[in-house]
Parts: structure tokens; C-alpha cells; sequence
């Protein structure tokens, strides 16, 4: 496996999706960061055609809605994988080893640190701090943490993920 195209135009269907959400959000000031999460949401990141919409039903300029997509890292701009994997390198985890894990995970799914598998099966990401530090080293897959792991339990939890 190896990483997919890191952008995507987006297609109609953002677009759709786009004008529905703001539908929910019309006449409302300061909406623009909840816009682009319920956006994100929906979409699994958030495309140039949702971004260029997203500015157009917000009233706002295009750069502005690009500036704040970068700024936050809670935004994607990229599609991700049906599994999204995040490797605590918090200081608690990066003491007890996620680095190992790290390595262990992504040879398991045959990437090269963070990105998502030619599959679309996963994405790998790397995150501070998960908020459960004396679980170290964490990691959630989707929604679900795992706590004092090993190299080997972590990769065999990705694995099962992908059964
Ligand atoms: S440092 Fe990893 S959970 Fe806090």
C-alpha cells in the first residue's frame, strides 16, 4: 500500500452538501468554523469546490475560508481513509514508545509515516496529546482508544480493523 493524491477537487456532490449544511446555518454571524466542521463532517475533509462554496454561502472570500481550513488542524484537505488511526507523540506517549508504535502500525499497513493507504482503508495520523497520558502510549482507531500498548498489540489492533 502507499499514499493516495494528498488533494482532490471535490465534485458535485460537496457542492450539494455544502448548500445544505448552510441551509441549516443561514443568517447566522460567526458561523464559519461550525460551517466547515459539519462540512468536514459529512464530506470526511473538506474539498476546493466545498472550500470555494463554503465561501460563496458564507459571504466571506475564498482566502479567508482557505486561511482558516490551514490554520486549524482539526481541518483536513485531503480525503482520508474509511478508518482514521491517531498515534498519541504527546510527551507521556513519546516517553513510553510511540515511536515504536508508530513504526510498527504503519508497517503493518505499508505507509510511510502519516498518510492513507492506497485502499482508502486507513489514514495514520500523528496527534498530541489524546488526554488519557497514563494510558501511555494511546492510540484511537475512529473512536475507540487503546492504552499501554505494545509495538505488537498495536499492530495487530490496526490489522483487526481491517478484517
Ligand atoms: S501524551 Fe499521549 S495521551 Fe497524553
Amino acid at each position: 500500500m502507499e499514499r493516495v493524491a494528498v488533494r482532490d477537487e471535490g465534485t458535485d456532490d460537496h457542492v450539494e452538501v455544502v448548500d445544505e449544511v448552510a441551509r441549516e446555518y443561514a443568517g447566522r454571524r460567526g458561523a464559519l468554523i461550525p460551517l466547515l466542521q459539519k462540512v468536514q463532517s459529512r464530506i470526511g475533509y473538506l474539498s476546493i469546490d466545498a472550500m470555494e462554496r463554503i465561501a460563496e454561502r458564507a459571504g466571506v472570500p475564498a482566502a479567508q475560508v482557505f486561511g482558516v481550513a490551514t490554520f486549524y488542524s482539526q481541518f483536513r484537505l485531503a480525503p482520508v481513509g474509511r478508518h482514521i488511526v491517531k498515534v498519541c507523540h504527546g510527551t507521556a506517549c513519546h516517553v513510553q514508545g510511540a515511536l515504536a508504535i508508530t513504526e510498527a502500525i504503519t508497517n503493518e499497513l505499508g505507509v510511510e509515516g502519516e498518510g492513507t493507504t492506497a485502499d482508502g482503508e486507513f489514514t495514520i495520523e500523528s496527534v498530541a496529546c489524546l488526554g488519557c497520558c497514563s494510558l501511555a502510549p494511546v492510540i484511537m482507531v475512529d473512536e475507540d482508544t487503546f492504552g499501554r500498548l505494545t509495538p505488537d498489540e498495536a499492530r495487530k489492533i490496526v490489522k483487526n480493523y481491517g478484517d
